[in-house]
């Protein structure tokens, strides 16, 4: 089934603003738009908008810090915003809701790598944001809800960790490949930097167009519970993303680790039922990915 007006809550942050270079057509919405905590809000967005179908993207994303920091808005503002954007959407006659989770909403603690869809909520997710892993699994339990109640497709897709161009590099904010981008972007020749951890801790990085590449074919042809997961193949050290980033950048820089807030020592998710869909994929290499974006952050600077 095609959907003409396609409607994409959260289009303005990092996924919504790539997924807009691919797809202009569909309409992104903000939190200046509709504060979607607000229940009338929500339901005037779906008045205005009328869409067919809907992604949704829109909610409080952060790092550990933030996460540590704020804990009751991270819990009330993300399971706010996901209850009004997926019962609004029933009330509005919506028969078509895809939604994005993150990795993090899985158990921490895994039987095996790389862990498969059945393990979501099988049990529990990583100490430092269990308020947004549970706001993310209840919004993985409405979709399945809605969809067994009123025969509606609401499904979720789970994304790994991603990066690319229009990330948040904020050194405050940014995740652990943005961050990196950044300090190599900033540093001297004769610099030493230093990193959390040991370098040791293996992580799957998507670069964001392969996610934004896939989203439109799962909103097409992803209808069932299952909560998909998009990862690449690579699961790289910290320690070798650090490398690569240094051969890109092409600066001679001393790397010391400090040993403190190591992390799991990996979290990687299978990609088998999302390429059994989908049929094959070309994921970025993270080499690849990682120049793109380090041009991408450069160029900012130069402008
Ligand atoms: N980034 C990652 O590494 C990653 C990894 C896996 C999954 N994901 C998932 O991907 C989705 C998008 O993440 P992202 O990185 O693009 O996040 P982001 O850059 O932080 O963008 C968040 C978006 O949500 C909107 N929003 C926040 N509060 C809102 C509110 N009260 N009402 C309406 N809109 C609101 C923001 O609007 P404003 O611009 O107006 O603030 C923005 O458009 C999320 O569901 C996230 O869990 C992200």
């Amino acid at each position: 089934m095609l959907f003409d007006n396609v409607l994409v809550t959260g289009g303005t942050g990092f996924v919504g603003k790539n997924l807009k270079k691919i797809r202009p057509n569909w309409v992104y919405a903000s939190s200046r738009d509709y504060n979607l905590v607000d229940t009338a809000e929500c339901a005037r967005m779906y008045a205005d908008i009328k869409p067919t179908a809907v992604i949704h993207l829109a909610g409080l994303v952060g790092g550990i810090k933030e996460n540590n920091s704020y804990p009751a808005d991270f819990l009330y503002k993300n399971i706010s915003i996901n209850t009004n954007v997926l019962h609004q959407a029933y009330e509005a006659g919506v028969t078509r809701v895809l939604s994005c989770l993150p990795t993090c909403a899985f158990p921490a603690d895994q039987k095996a790598y790389p862990f498969d869809e059945k393990s979501l909520l099988h049990g529990i997710p990583e100490e430092t944001n269990l308020p947004f892993a549970y706001a993310k699994r209840c919004l993985y339990i409405q979709s399945n809800s809605y969809r067994k109640q009123h025969g509606l497709n609401y499904s979720c897709f789970t994304s790994s960790n991603l990066y690319g161009p229009e990330d948040n590099f904020d050194s405050e904010k940014s995740h652990f490949v943005a961050a990196l981008v950044e300090k190599l972007g900033n540093c001297n020749h004769g610099d030493q930097l230093e990193f959390w951890g040991t370098g040791k801790p293996m992580r799957q990085q998507l670069y964001v167009d392969d996610l934004v590449k896939a989203i439109p074919f799962l909103l097409q042809h992803h209808n069932t519970d299952c909560p998909l997961i998009v990862s690449p193949d690579e699961n790289l050290s910290i320690l070798r993303m650090i490398e690569i980033g240094l051969k890109i950048c092409k600066k001679d820089v001393k790397i010391t680790f400090n040993n403190e807030l190591e992390g799991q020592h990996r979290k990687d998710g299978s990609n088998r039922m999302f390429l059994e869909l989908v049929g094959g994929y070309k994921f970025t290499s993270f080499e690849e990915g990682f120049k793109k974006t380090y041009d991408w952050y450069k160029r900012g600077m130069r402008n």
